[in-house]
């Protein structure tokens, strides 16, 4: 495993998530693993979650971090090769991975979609460029079209939860005033299908994810209906794919509310956070002791730790 860009990258799932959550137990039964070695986070666009958890990961290892937030603190980056760079882009991505891979030992970067252009979102220039051309291995801490560590992290909290029989677990689209990402969805979608689980997409008209992504999975444009006897109710909002980046529906009637939530079999609730109340989710749902967010967001270190802890063995 060169790199962690997406969770195909990972040589067994099943053994990176038993990894988690043993890490999950003892947390330092590897703390010299990374003795003097570096992670350096490059953030492109905010965070909390993912920032403070893989940095932390990164310290139950025995690593030290390096974070620099590039959107304001380093040089504006060129990914075009052979272009005259008379603009605001002062160094290349060729110089500015080579030279972060002198500095670090592995390195791990947050980079969201621009959402205004899918061809160059799908190619994930960011990620691929620093891929290409450091020499080191790239983590993705969320990109264009993926998240693959709260996925993982999620698959670790839907593991903790068992069901006596095969879980009925729904990704439901929620409403947003901003046009977000699909890397959560994408991510959660490909790590369920890795499940024994009746797994299940609503989303209105418009917003069906990408096809390639989602396969075979049912997506139903009823989520009353996606709802019913449902065990585990993940929430999240997206921007439409098909007409890419733009929002189709600004009413609430998408909002989960308790009484939705009264559809299902008593569902768990979860959402990979920041999220914005009384617009994705209703303060009942989300204070509700069925809420599993701050434990998703406690296993983002976990996770993170078992991605790390994989790569050092794999490289
Ligand atoms: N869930 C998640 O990635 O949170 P942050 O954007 O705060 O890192």
């Amino acid at each position: 495993m060169k790199n962690f860009i997406s969770l195909a990258d990972l040589p067994d799932f099943e053994e990176t998530l038993a990894l988690a959550k043993s890490l999950k137990k003892d947390p330092f039964a590897f703390e010299q693993h990374a003795k003097r070695k570096t992670l350096g986070l490059l953030f492109f666009n905010p965070s909390l979650r993912t920032r403070l958890s893989t940095q932390k990961a990164a310290q139950n290892l025995g690593f030290n971090t390096m974070i620099m937030n590039f959107s304001n603190e380093a040089w504006a980056l060129e990914f075009e090769d052979g272009t005259e760079m008379r603009g605001i882009r002062s160094e290349h991505v060729r110089e500015a991975a080579a030279v972060v891979s002198q500095y670090c030992d592995m390195v791990a970067i947050r980079a969201f979609a621009s959402l205004t252009d899918k061809e160059q979102d799908e190619a994930e220039i960011v990620l691929n460029s620093f891929a290409q051309y450091a020499s080191i291995p790239v983590i993705n801490m969320e990109s264009a079209t993926g998240h693959p560590l709260q996925a993982l992290a999620d698959a670790v909290t839907l593991s903790e939860y068992p069901t006596p029989h095969k879980p009925k677990v729904v990704l439901t689209w929620a409403p947003h005033p901003k046009a977000l990402p699909h890397a959560v969805g994408n991510s959660f979608a490909q790590m369920m299908q890795a499940q024994d689980a009746d797994f299940v997409i609503t989303n209105p008209e418009g917003y069906d994810l990408d096809p390639r992504i989602t396969k075979n999975i049912p997506v139903l444009h009823n989520q009353e209906e996606a709802l019913k006897n449902a065990d585990f109710v993940y929430a999240k909002n997206w921007c439409s794919y098909e007409n890419y980046g733009s929002i189709v529906r600004t009413d609430n009637a998408w909002m989960l509310t308790t009484e939705k939530m009264e559809l299902t079999n008593n569902a768990k609730f979860m959402h990979c956070l920041p999220v914005r109340r009384n617009i994705v989710v209703a303060d009942g749902v989300l204070d509700h002791p069925n809420s599993l967010v701050i434990e998703q967001a406690n296993n983002r270190t976990f996770a993170a730790q078992a991605v790390l802890k994989t790569l050092l063995d794999h490289v």
